[in-house]
């Protein structure tokens, strides 16, 4: 299995309900390691083209809303296998279908407000860490 890195966003909902030491902490707890961090306040235009995939989805205007209505916590992390693991550790994105002991079952409050996000691929774990951390495409 190969390193690979992936983008975490610890979402609006979870920075208000002062979930960022407990997700930080579940992260770290599971072997994944954290090469940057920043806290944010995304822009409008940061946020829609974070999320340009969206773009055509009826949910697009609420989700850019929510991602820019407070501070978010971004990280880069690293680990073998690290995209599938962290998809794993987020759990389901409605928190309803997410497993127990899972970041979202934890901290999400619906399918929009689930607290995190974390790259699909690894291609996008790649061009997600290089939109926040540009300085790591050089490493
Ligand atoms: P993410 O990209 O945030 O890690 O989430 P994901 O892969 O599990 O889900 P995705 O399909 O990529 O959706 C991106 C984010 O859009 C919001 N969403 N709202 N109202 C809705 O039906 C709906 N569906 C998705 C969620 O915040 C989701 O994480
Ligand atoms: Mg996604």
């Amino acid at each position: 299995m190969a390193v690979e890195r992936t983008l975490s966003i610890i979402k609006p909902d979870a920075v208000e309900q002062n979930n960022v030491g407990n997700i930080l902490a579940m992260i770290q707890a599971a072997g994944l390691k954290i090469l940057g961090l920043r806290m944010l306040h995304l822009t409008r235009r940061q946020a829609e083209g974070f999320y340009e995939v969206h773009k055509a989805r009826p949910f697009f205007g609420e989700l850019v809303e929510f991602m820019t209505r407070g501070p978010v916590v971004v990280s880069a992390l690293e680990g073998e296998d690290a995209v599938a693991r962290y998809r794993k550790l987020m759990g389901a994105t409605s928190p309803a279908d997410a497993e127990k002991g899972t970041i979202r079952k934890l901290y999400g409050s619906d399918v929009g407000e689930n607290a995190c996000h974390g790259s699909d691929s690894v291609e996008n774990g790649a061009i997600e860490v290089a939109y926040f951390f540009p300085e790591y495409l050089l490493k």
